[in-house]
């Protein structure tokens, strides 16, 4: 039997004999990156370094990542899909290419000392090339360089062979992906990618391109991001079939089977997924840049997962109150050793995790009656506003309406999209840059703290300097997190003088004015400018204070309170370390 840390450390141990250096597990909220809620795979916050910059352990890096995925949410349930994992990675930044990359690979996968598999049960694919971007020979000529039989080499397109990002100008590529063959029956000789039987277990990304906006540039420097699936990897070396069979997360659905009074092979499906979620809203909670549940954001995806499993436990008949904190302490054991920032977290996760439940159980019996009421058909914006006004999941929506005999309208996934992506518009900061105005009773509280980002980021450069420019910032109703651009702690003076001139600003009730001005105008103004690049050719500024005596000026998308003196009082709750010359503040509104 190989245990998780034996995996871990022969992964690490292996690409350290070849010269990596070993990086720590970055946070699960990626840093600075507005684009995306959460850490999806190693290379990201890699992505800089992918694009030229030097990092500090040189041009060969290795780790394992904690890593949050929400795209696949609906396949979690099978034996090989999880929300957390943990990705194993390699990178070669400039230094090794696709020859080498994928001769590590094949000789970790298949060495003795290290993971010792069959090469028999193996398979690989590489990127058959379109318009864009020719067929990847080089990788293909690899694995044959390597004995392997082009039978186990499928050629697939962009859809599979090919990983890149969201955004814009990040490091992009093709592919090659590794799979084991977990059937019982014997390996099929040819390989065929739709075989479930095969299981994706580790991806060589050959990153030699930049996306922009129409096209992909050739980078420079040849990069190799790896990523391999530490669960599938645990499950297959030990021979099994499911990852939820390995010691990473069978404690976790023993105590389910226990509570229940039923068994996983009855309850499957059920059972991973509250296994999953609570183990992944564990994470999300004890990361060191811990999320509470919330409506907005990375609090909205983890309410989410804890509501799902809530309601997967009164399916179950679980009356046990105590199910959530067992399981989530059972978590906590099993990575107390290798993420120490769950156990010193562990009170506050316990404490949300109570918190959640306790207002899930008033908003259920509401949100169950209210489908009850529907009568025919449900479409997917009633139950996003099931979801937005009683905080009852569409999942569990789904699956009452299909006991109930309530049919899905035919577009009810796009419908739920379209009303959940109307609402994050409306919801989230202006440092997306996607704030649009005209926001329901409900986000008043986020206008206002809006405003007074913008009273600090004028305090902060009237404090500390003209080098101060903002970084981000994330706004919840309850408070402001801004980053800001500046060398060093701020002094108690410095923070008592900035919540200061802030309290002034309000005291002078000032009224908040917008005009919309050309770019150039903007910046001939001085009006503060954010992520300059996402703005089009006009623009909005909003101005706190009189014409020619103005308090703030930003461009800004809003929107914003109408004076000033709706704020209330300014609080800075804490400054700390961002990143490297980036620091921190956390503020409310009293
Ligand atoms: N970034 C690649 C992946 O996540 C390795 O599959």
């Amino acid at each position: 039997m190989l245990t998780a840390q034996e995996l871990r450390d022969k992964y690490l141990n292996f690409f350290k004999k070849h010269g990596h250096a070993i990086i720590s597990s970055a946070s699960l909220i990626p840093e600075n990156d507005p684009s995306v809620l959460f850490t999806t795979a190693g290379m990201h916050p890699l992505v800089p370094y992918l694009l030229g910059q030097k990092h500090a352990g040189g041009k060969k890096l290795a780790n394992v990542q904690k890593c949050i995925r929400t795209g696949d949410i609906d396949e979690v349930g099978d034996t090989s899909h999880n929300t957390f994992f943990e990705m194993c990675g390699n990178w070669s930044l400039g230094d090794y290419f696709k020859k080498e990359a994928i001769s590590l690979s094949y000789q970790f996968l298949t060495a003795k000392e290290y993971l010792g598999l069959d090469v028999n049960k193996l398979a690989f694919t590489v990127f058959k090339g379109d318009d864009k971007v020719p067929f990847d020979d080089e990788a293909y000529r690899a694995w044959l360089d390597l004995g392997i039989s082009e039978k186990r080499i499928a050629k697939l397109d962009r859809k599979d062979n090919w990983w890149e990002l969201g955004s814009l100008n990040t490091p992009a590529g093709p592919d090659s992906e590794m799979f084991y063959w977990t059937g019982t029956n014997p390996v099929p000789e040819v390989f065929n990618p739709e075989d479930k039987n095969w299981v994706e277990i580790w991806n060589d990304v050959f990153m030699e391109y930049k996306k922009t906006e129409h096209t992909y540039v050739e980078l420079e420097q040849k990069n190799i991001d790896t990523g391999l699936g530490l669960e599938r990897v645990l499950a297959v070396v030990n021979g099994l079939d499911d990852v939820y069979r390995t010691e990473l997360l069978w404690p976790l659905i023993e105590i389910i089977e226990l509570a229940s009074n039923k068994s996983y092979d009855n309850y499957t499906r059920e059972m991973r997924i509250i296994a999953d979620h609570i183990r992944a809203s564990v994470f999300i909670m004890g990361d060191h840049k811990g999320v509470s549940p919330s409506n907005t954001d990375q609090g909205y995806v983890l309410r989410r997962l804890i509501r799902r499993a809530l309601g997967l436990k009164s399916r179950l008949e679980i009356e046990d109150n105590n199910l959530l904190p067992n399981l989530a302490k059972k978590t906590i054991e099993i990575y107390k050793d290798t993420y120490l920032e769950l156990s010193s977290n562990q009170n506050f996760i316990l404490e949300e995790l109570k918190k959640e439940e306790e207002k899930f159980e008033k908003t259920l019996v509401v949100g169950e009656k209210k489908i009850e009421q529907i009568k025919g058909e449900i479409d997917g914006a009633t139950a996003f506003n099931l979801f937005q006004s009683f905080g009852y999941p569409v999942e569990m929506t789904k699956e009452i309406a299909k006991e109930k005999g309530i049919k899905l309208s035919k577009d009810f996934n796009k419908e739920y999209l379209v009303a959940l992506e109307k609402h994050q518009e409306l919801s989230r900061t202006a440092s997306a840059g996607k704030f649009k105005g005209g926001l329901s009773g409900d986000d008043k509280e986020t206008v206002r703290l809006h405003t007074a980002a913008h009273l600090l980021l004028a305090a902060l450069r009237q404090v500390l300097g003209d080098h101060v420019e903002q970084k981000g910032s994330n706004i919840t109703t309850e408070r402001l997190r801004f980053d800001f651009s500046h060398g060093e702690k701020m002094t108690e003076d410095q923070k008592q003088e900035v919540e200061q001139l802030v309290n002034e600003a309000i005291a002078q009730d000032l009224p908040v004015t917008c005009r919309e001005v050309s770019l150039e105008q903007a910046r001939a103004e001085k009006a503060m400018g954010v992520f300059a690049s996402k703005y089009g050719e006009m623009v909005k500024v909003y101005s706190v204070g009189q014409k020619e005596n103005y308090f703030s000026k930003e461009i800004c998308g809003g929107p914003h309170v109408e004076r000033t003196g709706e704020l209330g009082k300014f609080k800075i709750k804490k400054e700390e370390s961002s990143s490297a010359g980036v620091r921190r503040i956390k503020a409310i509104l009293e």
